[in-house]
């Protein structure tokens, strides 16, 4: 009861531009984020990139924030990606970008996402670098799969986020599946009504499993997203008991968050790509982190205010 109020509070404050102008603009509050982001910098995130790297594991880089206003800040966000595309390649890193398409100007229709993505994706076509879209609310599921139909039809190496908590994305891998499309599957992070998502936790862990065997079955390269044990005990029972090696999916995991499993998976030889947000507009990320896990609260204040003293 209390941990599912928690949740609710954490996805209602994590839309709220005033909370993040009072979070961004405090010092100590611009503390809190730490744990579950790389940095302010893209020199922050590469060096958090090839400790992982040295470490074993594979990153994707995540540029913060989403829900621009208007084309001038779309433009922008897609040149930091640019910049970000173009570092990888020249440090060598093993990582590719995760875009969230809020960020790319999608509230001013796909037309014009399509439009600012153009110099992004041309970047990563050069370098020959994946690119992650990342999959938002539920009022922006149909387009952004639309932009990624449009970009994979010309030719790019772009893939979508399928929640498991929506109803539809049975459907939804289904097609995908079919044209082998790079997926990555994930429980999902919004708050969304019953009418289209499941809301209990069973529910949304059969949906999860059964998305990842349909993706593994097509050989389609899924990137596995979480870091509930079940989940993974299930995803690697089945890739045993159907003769699907390690190298045909990869495990992929947050940064900061249950770093002892990421190093148990990467022990038993298994693939992991942990996802490293960067950046400045830290706030509605670190919210929809803190709804994952209630307790997290604590373990954020107890750093801050431990610093402080
Ligand atoms: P669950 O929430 O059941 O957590 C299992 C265990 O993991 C917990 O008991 C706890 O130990 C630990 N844990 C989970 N979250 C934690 C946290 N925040 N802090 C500390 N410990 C935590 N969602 C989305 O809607 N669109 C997207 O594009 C993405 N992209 C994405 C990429 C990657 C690489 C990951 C791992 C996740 C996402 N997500 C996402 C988020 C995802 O939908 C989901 O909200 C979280 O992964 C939490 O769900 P779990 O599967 O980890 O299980």
């Amino acid at each position: 009861m209390l941990a599912a109020a928690l949740r609710a509070l954490f996805l209602w404050l994590s839309n709220r531009r005033w909370m993040a102008r009072i979070a961004l603009g405090t010092p100590l509050l611009r503390r809190m984020p730490l744990r579950f982001v790389a940095g302010t910098t893209l020199d922050e995130a590469v060096a958090a990139v090839q400790r992982l790297n040295a470490s074993g594991a594979s990153a994707t880089l995540d540029v913060l924030g989403e829900s621009i206003e208007g084309r001038a800040s779309a433009d922008r966000a897609a040149a930091a990606y640019v910049e970000t595309i173009e570092r990888i390649a020249r440090d060598g890193l093993d990582a590719n970008v995760s875009i969230k398409l809020t960020q790319m100007g999608l509230d001013l229709g796909v037309d014009a996402c399509v439009d600012v993505l153009e110099p992004v994706v041309k970047a990563g076509d050069q370098a020959g670098i994946f690119i992650r879209i990342d999959m938002e609310g539920s009022a922006y599921t149909e387009q952004t799969l639309e932009v990624v139909r449009r970009l994979r039809a010309a030719g790019h190496d772009v893939g979508p986020v399928v929640q498991a908590y929506l109803h539809r994305s049975a459907a939804d891998v289904e097609a995908l599946a079919r044209e082998r499309v790079r997926v990555r599957v994930c429980k999902g992070a919004y708050a969304e009504p019953p009418e289209i998502a499941y809301q209990e936790r069973v529910a949304i862990g059969d949906s999860f499993v059964t998305l990842s065997e349909e993706l593994l079955r097509a050989d389609a390269y899924p990137g596995i997203a979480t870091h509930d044990p079940e989940m993974i005990d299930r995803v690697i029972t089945f890739a045993k008991e159907h003769g699907i090696g390690p190298e045909r999916f990869e495990f992929q995991m947050l940064y900061g968050v249950r770093r002892d499993l990421q190093r148990q998976l990467l022990e038993k030889g298994y693939r992991l790509r942990v996802y490293v947000p960067f950046g400045t507009e830290w706030y509605a990320y670190f919210m929809r982190r803190l709804a994952e896990r209630p307790a997290n609260v604590l373990f954020v204040l107890r750093s801050v205010l431990g610093e402080r003293s």
